[in-house]
């Protein structure tokens, strides 16, 4: 049955990696210095086959340098519908390979792409955000690649709230119910 539950989670993620409306598009992702946490809302860009995710940001954010300090981070994902939660612990690096970088800011609309030229680097000080100044071509796209350890599943229900941690054994993934 945590086999059935897993492939869902699976389906959930690799949807929403693709539909802007997916309600798992937008999620929380924490990160940590040796002192205080701090959490944002991301877009989840993608997910491949090991389900590591990726996600865009600027390279000169505090969420990157928090992971050059810690790589330890966590994502949280939550559907108020079917009122799911999805936690999960992992690595995060920040990609190194160009040739992808190039190829992903190719694809991305002009108007977004404003959102990694900035002039001033996120957390400065501005009189008005009207004002904001940006590059002509200098950007700081990069991406971020969530490497999952642990995947929490919790699932609230009238009857039997379900709740299920999954661990990465031997390369695989094994799950157990655990009190909600
Ligand atoms: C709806 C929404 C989506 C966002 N998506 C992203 C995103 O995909 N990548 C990103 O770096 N910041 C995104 N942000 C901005 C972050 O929440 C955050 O404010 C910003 O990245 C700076 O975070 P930091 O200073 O903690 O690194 C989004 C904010 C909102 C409200």
């Amino acid at each position: 049955m945590t086999d059935i539950i897993f492939s869902t989670i699976k389906v959930d993620l690799t949807t929403a990696a693709s539909s802007p409306s997916h309600p798992f598009r937008l999620c929380t992702f924490a990160t940590s210095t040796a002192t205080s946490p701090s959490i944002r809302t991301v877009v989840l860009r993608a997910i491949d086959q090991e389900l590591s995710m990726y996600i865009y940001t600027d390279r000169r954010s505090k969420k990157v340098m928090e992971i050059g300090q810690q790589n330890q981070v966590s994502l949280l994902f939550y559907d108020p519908v079917r009122k799911l939660q999805i936690t999960i612990g992992a690595t995060a690096q920040c990609t190194t390979d160009d040739q992808l970088l190039k190829k992903l800011w190719a694809t991305i609309s002009p108007k977004s792409k404003k959102e990694y030229m900035s002039k001033l680097p996120s957390r400065e000080k501005i009189q008005d955000p009207e004002k904001t100044e940006y590059h002509k071509e200098q950007h700081f796209f990069t991406v971020i690649k969530i490497i999952p350890q642990t995947i929490e599943y919790l699932r609230l229900k009238k009857s039997n709230h379900i709740r299920v941690q999954f661990d990465k054994e031997g390369g695989n993934w094994k799950g157990n119910y655990i009190t909600p």
